[in-house]
């Protein structure tokens, strides 16, 4: 917390917000004394042009008082928002460059309540101390020594109540915290399971999981609440009983109080203003008390926050950024190259050696969970190598900066991935100083211009994910845009898988035809034969091995594997 604190206290404000809280405290502490005056000598001795003298005087300092209150409201707000908005920046900076491994330690939903919830328990603490816990101190000082001028003798009357009140602040605490703590760490889970839960509506539904999901939900959420009602209900009963001490208190000073007046050692004045400052002591005593909520519960915030700032990405630019000379051809190496996810779990790739140059097409074909996917995420260096080195135009990818490295390679997923927008604004992620005749010609290359005329042009609206294309346009769309990016490398990880054989073959024959894709090297995931047929070099993968290794002729007349899926898919076409 207190790193937390240092980086992002904006020292002004908190001064700004201190000075205002003291005339604020200071106009509170002497409003009595002026009670005092009004009681002892207006009233005693009927002196009604003093009273109205001392009433106007009350109600400069209250107005004063005012002042200080609503100074200091501004700057604490002003101070808490401002540190809440720099953390969630930090956190966005720092998690928009996280690599994918540093992404699936946390989890999104996690990272998702860090930026919000957890900065939100920051900025709660952040104003309770520049307002409640900075006044109480001043206050309860201030209201002591006071009540002390007032009346020495009546001040015992203290000792007993705070001596009371201390033990059920302890009391309260001791069990308050740990709820407090596990409160902040369970709404993580509501927040996956809630997430989740709206990404995979339609999984959800077409498996018929609804009960289940809500199940799951309800569980999480009961769990919260139950949590929440006991933190809540232990940190409440803290008024009650303050209240009832207060009380107690009230009636002993009120009857050593009029004993002492009884024997002249006290004026009424004076008791009524030791009653005030008295409550003033018991409220601060009390705000004070709340900072064993707040600071607790922030802490862990902190710490959640903090574990997120430290984090050193896994993925990171190397001190000594090598440049690739600029006639160097396109290639691409895997050099005996080892993936694992995480460390202690069996390598999902092992052994994986190939080469591809410039004009070359590598495909990839295996069964689902073959490590496809996974060398991609090498090549786009998503994840490091355990062993061996990936190489991009004969240099490690883990020598080069991240940023030349991503200029370097233009990747359609698996996944088609779509940005709220317009076709135009989607096309130019790739290459945002294509012109629109260049965004036609690869909506073209793409086989994506006809419905993207339909839909209304360049300018014609994409929702979220893409949601208005089906399944085959968002493939369309993602490829156009690979396309438009010049790279080295051209990765289309099953972007093919969606598309009929007919769009499936045109595509890629206008690909192979491209000038742009003949300068670099092709790499096609893919399920289908077909879509592989007439690659450069086709790897054959099974359980993240390379089980056969060659081009199509090579690998019918030795290879079982291949053959094998070959003749499955074939016969598979020929039975339509
Ligand atoms: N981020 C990840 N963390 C842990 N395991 C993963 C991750 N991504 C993929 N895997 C695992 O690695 C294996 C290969 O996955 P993948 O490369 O996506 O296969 P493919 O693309 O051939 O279907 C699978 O067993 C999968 O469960
Ligand atoms: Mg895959």
């Amino acid at each position: 917390m207190q790193s937390l604190i240092k980086k992002y206290l904006n020292w002004k404000a908190v001064i700004a917000a201190v000075l205002f809280l003291v005339v604020q405290v200071a106009c509170d502490l002497y409003l009595p004394t002026v009670t005092v005056s009004i009681v002892d000598k207006g009233i005693v001795h009927d002196d009604l042009p003093f009273i109205w003298q001392q009433g106007i005087k009350m109600l400069v300092v209250t107005l004063v008082g005012l002042l200080g209150a609503a100074g200091n409201i501004y700057f604490a707000s002003t101070q808490s928002q401002g540190m809440g908005k720099k953390i969630r920046l930090a956190i966005y900076r720092k998690v928009i460059d996280f690599s994918n491994q540093n992404l699936d330690h946390f989890g999104e939903a996690s990272l998702i309540t860090r930026a919000t919830n957890d900065v939100v328990q920051i900025q709660n603490l952040m104003i309770n101390v520049l307002r409640m816990m900075i006044m109480s101190p001043l206050m309860l000082i201030g209201a002591i020594i006071l009540a002390f001028i007032q009346s020495p003798k009546l001040t015992s009357t203290f000792v007993v109540a705070l001596a009371l009140l201390a033990i059920v602040i302890v009391l309260i605490m001791k069990y308050a915290v740990p709820k407090f703590k596990s409160l902040q760490r369970q709404t993580d889970s509501i927040n996956l399971i809630f997430r989740e839960g709206l990404t995979g509506v339609r999984v959800i539904r077409a498996f018929n999981r609804d009960p289940y999901e809500q199940n799951r939900f309800d569980k999480a959420n009961r769990r919260y609440a139950k949590t929440g009602i006991q933190a809540y209900t232990l940190a409440a009963l803290m008024f009650p009983i303050m209240t009832f001490i207060l009380n107690i208190t009230n009636i002993g000073i009120v009857s050593l109080g009029s004993f002492l007046i009884a024997h002249y050692e006290l004026q009424v004045g004076n008791l009524v203003a030791f009653m005030t400052y008295s409550t003033m002591i018991l409220f601060s005593f009390m705000m004070l008390a709340m900072l064993f909520v707040f600071v607790p519960r922030a802490e862990v915030s902190a710490q959640r926050i903090d574990h997120v700032l430290d984090t050193k990405n896994t993925v990171r630019d190397p001190k000594q950024a090598t440049v690739i000379p600029k006639d160097r051809p396109a290639s691409l190496t895997f050099d005996h190259v080892d993936l694992r996810y995480k460390s202690g779990q069996k390598p999902v790739l092992n052994n994986i050696d190939f080469s591809a140059e410039a004009g070359q097409t590598v495909a990839i074909i295996g069964d689902t969970g073959s490590g496809k996917s996974s060398i991609v995420n090498l090549i786009s260096r998503l994840y490091d190598p355990v062993n061996g080195n990936v190489l991009l135009d004969g240099i490690p990818v883990n020598q080069l900066p991240q940023s030349t490295l991503h200029q370097r390679f233009a990747i359609t997923m698996q996944k088609a991935v779509l940005f709220t927008g317009n076709i135009r604004s989607n096309m130019k992620f790739g290459n945002e100083h294509a012109t629109d005749d260049q965004i036609w010609d690869a909506l073209k290359v793409a086989q994506a211009a006809d419905f993207v005329k339909r839909a209304g042009g360049l300018d014609a609206k994409v929702a979220q994910n893409g949601d208005n294309f089906s399944g085959g346009q968002k493939q369309r769309l993602s490829i156009a845009r690979t396309v438009l990016k010049p790279a080295d490398v051209y990765i289309f990880d099953d972007s093919f898988s969606a598309l009929d054989f007919a769009t499936d073959a045109k595509v890629r024959e206008n690909l192979y035809r491209d000038p742009r894709i003949q300068r670099a090297v092709t790499v096609i995931v893919a399920q289908r034969v077909s879509t592989i047929m007439d690659a450069d070099l086709i790897l054959v993968l099974h359980h993240g091995q390379i089980v056969g290794k060659g081009n199509h002729k090579e690998l019918m007349k030795n290879n079982k594997f291949y053959r094998s899926i070959y003749n499955s898919q074939i016969k598979k076409g020929a039975a339509k």
